[in-house]
């Protein structure tokens, strides 16, 4: 939710700030502003809209100089407008600042300042930082950022500089991410990782309140009361080529390809026809896991998805009870939570501001907490007590794709390892759980080998206001996660139905030419769906099936059917979803929308 940027260096900052910005714009792109300090002055230029906006507006005598920050933003208080953008200024002098967050109590922070004189023109929360940093400046920017964030309730990353300290530049976090790149003499500042790639391997991690003074000597950490804090260097060893899009049309589709890969390399080192799983990263005892009488797993948006179909799988296989929730609710509804559980968070960024909330509060009552997510060295891994890492890579697109498979996956594995110390596992389904789960990989690649079938069918979709698609088991699971899909980037309405309970209500919605998926991969469960979708074809419906290749089915009931390959019946869905995942897309495409930007949507969410 809104990306920071800042240069120190020697050479021309705006150019860092723009392509640092163009990589974080998933962050958020309502908005897009920098500052830079030149000859003791700050020069701010900033736009609404996209960065290209500003890149077309730089006019290049104005933001020239080599210290700066940028923003990319999603909006939270005020209407995406040039007055909002950030950064934002004092209103009695050049302290600037950008800012990522939510300042809780800035309305009787602004209310204050106005009694001491400050003027506001925006309807931020920001503003008040500024101003909050002029009221306390005496001379040294580093203790006037200080003093001033002492006063602020909520969540912060900041970046600041001043054209009364033209050689400096200061920044804090709280509750929002914030890494510092080590260059060649130049240091930089960004929210996350994909900014600084191209410039630097070698980063700090900051803690909350941390603060970080950049001058010509390099980056100092600082805490609150001035004493240094030394710094393991942190090496991001993941590859640039994350970052671009590789000659694909989108991010999303270059993900979506990379399945095969990424759930490969989720496997590699855990899962084999003839040894233990390894989870040497979450290593427990028959004991440990008898000592566990519940495990909640809490997540957002396709992580919390992610987590329902863990839920099928480690319930069905480890007969542990789990409880699914979602992470805004779980954190105010006094959970159940005791230092008997184990609370499992899923997040594809790793400081998703609510399931971090969760975390802590867990921690706090003696829970056993463990984090699953591809991001090493975010927020939610650093504080876990354990933490899996999927092997998905970064995921820039906002719709996520591989990160979602690779957390099933670990689940899936985890599943069967919670089975095997609670000796619940036989010889024959552990063959067949192992073979499933190694053939994965090669069955996705038969799915995306279809996309061009895959796209026609879309063009069923594209038209349509609302799409049903219904499910029974781990295929319901699996209807949640295709539904949000469909939604994010498509912007068509679409709901996810669990077959038996259709009657209950949602049938009344279906008419003549409604558009229902039907998913098929359980075979335990599948004379039911037919019976289901029999029922919404009586209404009017258009099916399009989800079915195994060898299903021999009553075509007559079907409009279309998308055939994939047949597996392991709990296994299914983690292949089924490849061709979820690229109807959604072709279906957005078709509709001419910006996948990798859909509209309101943030990949990072840092902020309630
Ligand atoms: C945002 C993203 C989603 C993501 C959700 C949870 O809404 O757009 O793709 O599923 O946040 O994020 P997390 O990083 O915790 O997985």
């Amino acid at each position: 939710m809104c990306g920071i940027v800042g240069y120190f260096g020697d050479k021309t900052a705006k150019n860092f700030l723009v392509d640092g910005l163009s990589k974080l714009e998933y962050r958020g792109y309502d908005s897009a502003g920098i500052a830079v300090v030149n000859e003791g002055k700050v020069n701010i230029v900033k736009h609404k809209g996209r960065l290209a906006n500003l890149t077309e507006n730089l006019d290049g005598n104005k933001a020239e100089g080599t210290v700066g920050i940028g923003h990319t933003r999603w909006a939270t208080h005020g209407e995406p407008s040039d007055i909002n953008s950030h950064p934002h200024q004092s209103s009695k002098g050049d302290i600037t600042v950008v800012h990522n967050g939510i300042i809780e109590n800035y309305l009787e922070l602004r209310q204050w300042l106005k009694g001491q004189g400050y003027e506001f023109i925006s309807q931020t929360d920001t503003e008040v930082i500024p101003n909050l940093i002029h009221y306390y400046y005496k001379g040294d920017l580093f203790q006037a950022v200080v003093k001033a964030t002492e006063r602020l309730e909520g969540s912060y990353a900041l970046g600041v500089i001043s054209g009364q300290e033209p050689d400096k530049l200061v920044a804090v976090r709280k509750d929002s991410p914030l890494i510092v790149g080590l260059g060649q003499g130049e240091t930089f500042i960004a929210s996350d990782i994909p900014a600084i790639i191209s410039y630097t391997r070698d980063i700090y991690l900051l803690e909350d309140r941390e603060f970080v003074v950049i001058t010509k000597d390099g980056a100092k950490i600082l805490s609150g009361d001035g004493t240094e804090i030394k710094k393991d260097v942190f090496k991001v060893t993941w590859n640039e080529d994350a970052a671009e899009k590789g000659g694909y049309d989108s991010f999303m589709l270059k993900e979506i390809n990379e399945q095969p890969k990424a759930i490969k390399d989720t496997l590699a080192s855990r899962l084999s026809m003839n040894n233990d799983i390894n989870f040497e990263d979450f290593k427990l005892s028959k004991e440990d896991l008898d000592k566990i009488d519940r495990i909640f797993i809490v997540a957002c948006g396709t992580a919390y998805n992610a987590g329902l179909m863990g839920s099928v799988a480690i319930e069905k296989l480890a007969k542990i009870p789990v409880v699914v929730d979602i992470a805004s609710e779980f954190r105010y509804k006094d959970p159940l939570v005791t230092n008997k559980s184990l609370v499992i968070t899923l997040s594809q960024s790793g400081e998703t501001a609510d399931t971090l909330a969760v975390l802590r509060d867990c921690k706090k009552v003696g829970a056993r907490t463990l984090a699953i997510t591809n991001v090493v060295g975010s927020s939610i891994s650093r504080e876990a007590d354990n933490v899996i890492y999927t092997m998905a890579g970064p995921e820039i697109a906002v719709a996520s794709t591989k990160a979602y498979t690779t957390q099933v996956v670990v689940m899936y594995l985890m599943a069967m390892y919670f089975s095997e110390l609670r000796g619940l596992m036989t010889k024959e389904l552990d063959k067949e759980l192992r073979e499933a789960l190694l053939l994965v990989p090669e069955k996705v690649q038969i799915i995306l080998d279809k996309a061009n079938e895959i796209e026609e069918t879309a063009n069923l979709l594209a038209n349509e206001k609302d799409v049903f698609y219904l499910g029974r088991g781990a295929d319901y699971a699996l209807c949640i996660e295709a539904s949000l899909k469909l939604k994010e980037i498509s912007y068509i309405h679409s709901e996810a139905y669990a077959g038996g309970e259709l009657k209950h209500g949602t049938i009344a919605l279906i008419e003549k030419g409604t558009k229902v998926i039907a998913l098929l991969t359980q075979r335990s469960l599948r004379e039911k769906m037919i019976s289901n979708i029999v029922e919404v074809k009586a209404r009017g419906a258009e099916v399009i099936g989800i079915a195994y290749e060898n299903d021999v089915l009553d075509e007559s009931i079907f409009d279309k059917v998308i055939r994939i390959p047949e597996l392991y019946n709990l296994v299914s869905p983690i292949v089924a979803i490849i061709a979820l995942q690229l109807l959604a897309y072709y279906t957005a495409k078709n509709k001419g929308c910006d996948i990798d930007k859909p509209r309101n949507l943030a990949k990072s969410v840092t902020v309630e």
